[in-house]
């Protein structure tokens, strides 16, 4: 066995093929309820199989779930998404036109905002009113070495330039609903009641509609989406979760008002594996009788691997990918715990910050705290766990890449006028099909990789994974191919209908530390092309290191 290498058995045959598919061990994003019958063989060399199971319907993929996240935080908000009205930089109402004009397209269906740890200590009222009152506060991100000694910048001491208004404007100039995280930390829930107040009483109804509309915006915004705090266990408050249960239930009571828009509060849940976290604060919240109160349970996770952002080894790459499919277990483990309190699984899932967190050696601007490169590797990671989300349409509701720009895991870097896509964006725009559409089973079953971790321990991954959709007669598969060096030539099987034509759109990369610069934006970029196809089996291979979307229209 050696690092980074696949692990390639002779092909398979047909029996061998049909044992994996019962369980003896490759990778398998779904089981089949009864078993499989023989298909016909299109691909002599196939050594990997897909079957999509059209009427193993899982849920509804909320769009919800290709959610994105700005925070106050280095170069996110300001050089980012806000660059100023008088900015030389094309601008829209002060906001970066080449942003909004690159997200329409991928319909990024929410945006949550101000934070992040920046929300725990941000006070709403600052941000609103005529621009020359607002005033200069100290951010939270000061403490950060990487922002203190760079002097007196917007990252450090907040101009609150953009605030209520100017981010609600950016959410209706990219069609997103927004997400506002409330600061439970250092305000009380007052605040926080008239900051709703603030966003939705009608035009003409209370003192704090009419600063509003004297801001511009008569109509209320309609915000439906709150979060109650942020990382409750650590900036948000340092709270046990049996405190922290106390907060919620006080913010989320009842009495807050709706002004006719159906409010969905999302409690900040715990940090990766923390399954105690849930548990105990699921029962606290029980002994308050406020389970009913809470529409989604936040959770986080950061995957991250030796190495940095461009610089990394074979071990790095499969390290990063490993740690990113943890997503998985995170899912279901927290969805166990949720249910021995929420028996009918009222309270969904919401990942509202999840990604890639390398060394910061590769920001493109030195106030760009945390700000960091994006290869194919990280384009991968997207994949892999935008498709983890799919195949629990039925738990996660709502999920927010971290951060948008400029920041981790980006789908956009910027700086003045300069401006480039990521290979993430890539993939979020080939993921966009899935918005919505109707998650059926997916069983992969491929060779998986395998290689020498830390302390000399053996680790492995699966070769190949993925997750399909119907809208329609228009099936979406969407692939990745975990191994560093073996294509896989795969025979592709849907039950429950046939195949009328297939467009494949592939991300991949020649070289696996290339990276999308102002200089050379296109270096990774999708390619489309038809693939022939007809009856119910295509063979296909999928090229190393990359992410594919297949989309197959069925025939009547
Ligand atoms: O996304 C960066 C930071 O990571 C957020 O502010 C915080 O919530 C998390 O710890």
């Amino acid at each position: 066995m050696r690092n980074g290498t696949d692990d390639r058995p002779p092909r398979l045959r047909r029996r061998e093929f049909m044992g994996l598919l019962a369980g003896a061990g490759a990778a398998v994003a779904g089981m089949p309820r009864r078993p499989l019958r023989a298909w016909s063989r299109v691909a002599a060399q196939a050594d990997s199989r897909i079957e999509i199971l059209l009427d193993e319907s899982i849920a509804t993929i909320a769009p919800e779930v290709y959610g994105h996240f700005v925070e106050h935080l280095g170069g996110v908000i300001y050089d980012g998404v806000w660059v100023g009205e008088d900015s030389p930089v094309a601008n829209i109402g002060g906001i970066r036109r080449a942003l909004v004009e690159a997200l329409k397209p991928i319909g990024p269906a929410v945006m949550r905002w101000p934070g992040g740890c920046f929300a725990d200590a941000y006070d709403w009222r600052d941000g609103v009113g005529p621009q020359e009152r607002r005033p200069r506060r100290t951010n939270t991100w000061e403490n950060d070495r990487g922002i203190r000694d760079l002097g007196t910048i917007p990252q450090r001491f907040e101009p609150n330039a953009f605030g209520t208004n100017e981010f609600l404007r950016f959410c209706r100039l990219i069609g997103a609903q927004p997400y506002l995280a409330a600061n439970v930390r250092t305000l009380p829930a007052q605040v926080f009641h008239e900051w709703v107040e603030y966003c939705n009483s009608p035009a003409g109804s209370t003192t704090w509609s009419g600063v509003r509309a004297a801001g511009g915006d008569p109509d209320p915004f309609g915000v439906r989406y709150w979060g109650v705090g942020n990382e409750s266990w650590g900036c948000g408050g340092n709270f046990t979760p049996e405190e922290y249960a106390g907060e919620f239930r006080r913010f989320s009571t009842w009495a807050v008002p709706t002004y006719g828009a159906e409010l969905s509060f999302i409690g900040a849940g715990p940090s990766g594996g923390d399954v105690d976290w849930t548990r105990r604060f699921f029962r606290a919240l029980r002994e308050r009788n406020a389970v009913g109160s809470m529409w989604g349970w936040a959770l986080h996770h950061y995957c991250s691997a030796g190495g940095e952002a461009v610089a990394y080894t074979d071990v790095d790459w499969y390290d990063l990918l490993a740690s990113a499919d943890r997503m998985e277990s995170l899912i279901t483990d927290h969805w166990q715990v949720m249910r021995e309190v929420d028996r009918e699984h009222r309270v969904k899932l919401v990942v509202d910050e999840w990604g890639a967190w390398h060394k910061m050696t590769t920001n493109v601007a030195p106030a760009h705290l945390f700000g960091q490169q994006s290869t194919i590797r990280d384009a991968l990671v997207a994949g892999l766990t935008l498709d983890t989300f799919n195949r629990h349409a039925d738990k996660v509701a709502m999920a927010n890449l971290a951060q948008l720009i400029n920041c981790l895991h980006s789908l956009f870097l910027a700086d003045g006028d300069r401006f480039v896509l990521t290979p993430t964006y890539h993939v979020f725009a080939m993921y966009a099909a899935h918005q919505g559409g109707q998650a059926v089973r997916t069983v992969v079953s491929a060779p998986g990789v395998h290689w020498t971790g830390e302390r000399d321990a053996p680790r492995s991954l699966w070769g190949l994974n993925g997750s399909s959709s119907l809208t329609g007669r228009r099936l979406t598969l969407t692939v990745t191919n975990s191994s560093l060096t073996a294509p896989r030539e795969t025979e592709i099987a849907v039950r429950g209908g046939t195949l009328r034509s297939v467009v494949a759109t592939t991300l991949a990369a020649t070289d696996v530390h290339a990276v999308n610069t102002f200089e050379q934006p296109n270096r990774i970029v999708s390619v489309t092309k038809n693939v022939a196809a007809s009856g119910r089996v295509l063979a296909y291979t999928f090229p190393a290191a990359s992410v594919t979307k297949l989309e197959i229209t069925l025939g009547g």
